[in-house]
């Protein structure tokens, strides 16, 4: 059971619940609807926003600590980092163990995306079109005059344009991009197609005999098929994703039966076709692949086009191990991205084509035979037709290809037939002249490299002197920013980085000194900004001044490499002092509030006080720094700006740190009662010296968040105070009373969360929560699926 599902409401509480407003979803809309991809379809208080919903359902379920939420809406492209570029899809998520997981199912413009302010529009005659900003029409769902009465997003998953009798006219099933979901089928006609944007695409498809893969060309080349099997009143010219299994595929497709779990299954872009499911802690996993038993070599583009794979290394081919080669890696280092020919094939000069031939080895498709009954007609027949690349002939058969993938190499003691591969080259025009030509042209070409040496050194020599001008010119332009230093100076000033204070997502902290300051330089990973936005950004968190909040004093911007110089706090973060796997004393009770209260009010400075409210999306201890006199000043904010965290193409939502994460982040609503969430959990930690997420617990205490909810429930909230500190026990009583507001925090509904001026008013004891008296009994509920969800209504409503 996930915090996903704590939900915690005080009875007592009346005249808050009845202000909160429950979560409501649209789950259907009506024509002439138009959606515009900006901020006001999700009211955030931060720009970059993963998804901006059109429609949403939350699919109450038996198990509890599961949510799962079909949303259909405007998503950042996987492509576009910096989220410039959206596709209109259809994405299924799952809440599990505080953390949000979503994977696109389905995508209208998958190569295609869109910008800003790009339009969908549902006609009045019922057609789904989506328009670019500039209003280039990218797609549509083709389907007016069809009496289409509504548009609506099913619990399955499915985008459904439906008419009056609610009957189905267009669904998104119906047009499956790269993955299908629990209950979706793949018929003889639709196509699962890989998301790659690259040159080589592959597909799915259901064919009479069979679930075939292939790799696009023309014609398409197999490269995977599987036995169709007919079972008693099982469609055989389909397959359904059920259970984890392809329902309807022969041979061994089952992982285990795991109706229980969230799963999909995807065409990967390297051809394997896998099934994933959300496990606990890791996000999207892969459980199994429909194609494990294919040899690694077997995939068409393991190697690249022309590249040879042995054991998964890849090469070039060479004519009879000759050392003349016709082929050249693409990269170097890359060899896996295949070869390439040191002359195109041309059809315009087809007298200087000529076949290699290469050895020991095979191709994976062998399904394009030509009429040719001898090598030599196999071999003239592909010399005289330019679109023929490469033929084979063995057992009598001639083999075509039109375009050349991976080939295999196979071991000479384990292949019988003695079937032979001859790949077309394109040899240099005039032999005899080529040497003469070779001499000219080596001596041309390193007359003109010289010459190009020259330019270029002339060139960035000016560039560079630009360049210091223009950082130079950005200095002065931002008087109120804090000091800029040289890349040099801070390797100085640290001493080449050598004393390392610790490390984090944003990159590693190192101690350094600036005259007699001490300072903490954080040198980022992964800040791929522009210097202009880099220095706007920085100027906003240096114009951030208050005692709880750790002091930028400086920064460095040059090349490639970006450092933040901060006041030095000297006893290091707050999981060092709270956590007793180190050698510190337990904190006394008195000490421990004075940190909360700091928290608290720099949060509140963020959230409330300074001129662009800032939400810092990752409270942890790691991120709370202590100074000589237990002073707390909370550390890292703004730098959510500064970096696109490397977020994998699985898991796309993902922000912050599992075990601090609220639940909002499964409606991507996310506003600084996220930092509450946080906030709460931390004050949990501090009062209960243990980390939230502590996997060297028996498993029924991994997490502290739902031991609190059980102990709540049963009034036992005495056992969760740190046992270490005496001190602790004695104040039980004021304990108790933290970790009612702990539990205020730590809300299901954001909105039932104080802000963090209440919470101060609290801690200051200037506002009592007469709600929070000792006898008031908690009520918690668990249990997503029992919240009221008529069970045919097309909008349900999260947790009130
Ligand atoms: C639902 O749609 C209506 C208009 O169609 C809009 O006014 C309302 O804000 C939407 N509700 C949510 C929660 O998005
Ligand atoms: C967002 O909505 C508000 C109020 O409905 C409107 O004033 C504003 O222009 C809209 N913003 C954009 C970018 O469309
Ligand atoms: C989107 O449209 C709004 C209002 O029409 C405009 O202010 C804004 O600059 C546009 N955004 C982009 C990125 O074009
Ligand atoms: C709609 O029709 C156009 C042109 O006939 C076609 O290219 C496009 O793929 C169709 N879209 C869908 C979703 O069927
Ligand atoms: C269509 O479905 C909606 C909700 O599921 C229901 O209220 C409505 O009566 C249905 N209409 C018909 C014609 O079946
Ligand atoms: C899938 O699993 C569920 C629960 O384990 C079971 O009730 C159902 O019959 C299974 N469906 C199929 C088609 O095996
Ligand atoms: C996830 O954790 C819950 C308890 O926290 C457990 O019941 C469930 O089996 C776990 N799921 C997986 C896939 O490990
Ligand atoms: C390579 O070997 C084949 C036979 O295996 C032979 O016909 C051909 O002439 C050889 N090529 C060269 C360049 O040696
Ligand atoms: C090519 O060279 C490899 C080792 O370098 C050798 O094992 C193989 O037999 C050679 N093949 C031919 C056709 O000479
Ligand atoms: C090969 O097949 C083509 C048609 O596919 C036919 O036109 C041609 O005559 C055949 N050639 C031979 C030698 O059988
Ligand atoms: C060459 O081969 C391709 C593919 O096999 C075929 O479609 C085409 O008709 C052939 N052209 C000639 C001139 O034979």
């Amino acid at each position: 059971m996930g915090p996903a599902a704590l939900f915690i409401v005080l009875a007592a509480a009346a005249p808050l619940l009845l202000a909160a407003q429950s979560l409501e979803y649209n789950s259907t809309a009506k024509p002439s609807t138009t959606w515009i991809n900006n901020n006001n379809l999700s009211a955030d208080t931060f720009s970059h926003q993963d998804v901006r919903s059109i429609l949403t359902i939350v699919q109450p379920r038996a198990h509890s600590g599961v949510v799962p939420t079909m949303t259909a809406g405007f998503y950042c492209a996987p492509s576009s980092p910096d989220c410039e570029e959206f596709l209109f899809a259809v994405s299924f998520g799952d809440y599990l163990e505080n953390l949000y997981n979503s994977q696109i199912v389905w995508s209208a413009n998958m190569a295609r995306p869109v910008r800003e302010n790009a339009t969908l529009e549902f006609t009045k005659d019922g057609n789904l079109v989506l328009r670019d900003a500039d209003g280039t029409h990218v797609w549509s769902s083709n389907s007016s005059g069809r009496s289409v009465h509504g548009m609506k997003i099913t619990e399955t998953c499915n985008l459904v344009l439906f008419d009056h009798k609610n009957a189905t006219v267009w669904q998104s099933f119906a047009h499956p991009t790269d993955t299908m979901v629990p209950g979706q089928s793949l018929v003889e006609g639709m196509r699962l197609v890989t998301a790659s944007t690259s040159a080589t695409n592959m597909y799915i498809t259901v064919v009479p005999d069979g679930l075939a893969a292939y790799v696009e060309s023309t014609p398409p080349q197999l490269y995977f098929v599987q036995e169709l099997v007919s079972r008693i009143g099982n469609d055989p010219t389909s397959v359904t994703l059920i259970n984890g299994s392809l329902y309807g595929m022969s041979g061994p497709n089952i992982a285990s039966p795991r109706g229980q779990s969230t799963q999909c299954m995807r065409l990967d872009s390297d051809g394997h076709l896998r099934l994933y499911e959300l496990s606990n802690y890791s996000g999207w996993k892969v459980v199994y692949d429909i194609m494990e038993t294919m040899n690694v070599c077997d995939y068409p583009t393991v190697c690249g086009e022309y590249g040879i794979c042995t054991g998964g290394q890849c090469t070039c081919p060479l004519e009879n191990n000759s050392s003349s080669s016709y082929f050249k890696p693409v990269d170097e280092r890359k060899t896996n991205l295949g070869c390439t020919p040191l002359t195109e094939v041309s059809c315009q000069d087809i007298r200087h084509h000529r076949l290699l031939t290469i050895p020991g080895i095979s191709y994976f498709d062998y399904s394009h035979i030509g009429n040719a009954t001898t090598v030599d007609a196999c071999k003239q027949a592909c010399l005289k037709n330019c679109s023929c690349m490469a033929v084979s002939f063995g057992a009598g058969q001639c083999v075509w290809l039109t375009k050349v993938f991976s080939i295999r190499s196979i071991q000479s003691e384990t292949i019988g037939s003695e079937s032979s591969f001859y790949l077309k080259v394109q040899l240099n025009p005039s032999n005899e002249n080529k040497r003469k030509l070779m001499l000219g042209a080596t001596l041309g070409a390193v007359t003109a490299l010289i010459l190009l040496v020259i330019v270029v050194a002339l060139y960035l020599q000016r560039m560079r002197k630009y360049e210091d001008k223009d950082e130079e010119f950005d200095f002065d332009q931002f008087p109120g920013l804090p000091t800029r230093f040289s890349f040099e100076m801070l390797r100085e000033c640290t001493q080449g980085f050598i004393k390392k204070l610790g490390e984090g997502g944003f990159g590693s902290v190192f101690e350094g000194k600036l005259g007699e300051e001490r300072v903490a330089v954080k040198r980022l990973e992964g800040a791929k900004q522009g210097k202009k936005e880099f220095v706007a950004e920085v100027e906003t968190i240096g114009s951030i001044e208050h005692i709880n909040l750790v002091k930028l004093i400086g920064f460095c911007a040059e090349k490639s490499e970006r450092l933040l110089v901060y006041e030095y706090v000297s006893r290091g973060s707050l999981d060092r002092w709270i956590y007793y796997r180190h050698t510190n004393v337990p904190l006394d009770w008195f000490t421990r509030c004075m940190i909360i209260m700091d928290i608290a009010k720099g949060l509140c400075y963020l959230h409330e006080d300074c001129r662009r409210k800032i939400a810092h999306l990752d409270i942890k201890p790691q991120n709370i720094l202590l100074d000589d006199n237990f002073n707390a000043k909370v550390a890292d904010f703004g730098l959510c700006k500064l970096i696109n965290r490397d977020e994998s193409k699985v898991v796309t939502m993902m922000r912050g740190t599992p075990g601090y994460l609220a639940p909002e982040w499964l409606t991507s609503r996310i506003t600084e009662k996220v930092d509450v969430y946080s906030f709460g959990v931390v004050i949990m930690e501090i009062i209960s010296g243990r980390k939230n997420i502590d996997n060297s617990q028996p498993e029924v205490s991994v997490q502290l968040i739902n031991i609190l909810r059980e102990k709540a429930r049963n009034n036992q909230l005495i056992d969760l105070i740190d046992k270490h500190s005496d001190d602790m026990v004695l104040h039980q009583e004021e304990v108790l009373q933290m970790m009612k507001l702990a539990i205020w925090c730590l809300q299901y509904d954001s909105i039932q969360r104080p802000s963090m001026s209440i919470v101060i008013k609290v801690l200051e004891g200037t506002t009592h929560i007469e709600t929070f008296d000792a006898d008031s009994i908690m009520f918690v509920q668990d249990n997503p699926s029992a919240y009221s969800a008529p069970s045919q209504a097309s909008i349900l409503s999260g947790p009130r």
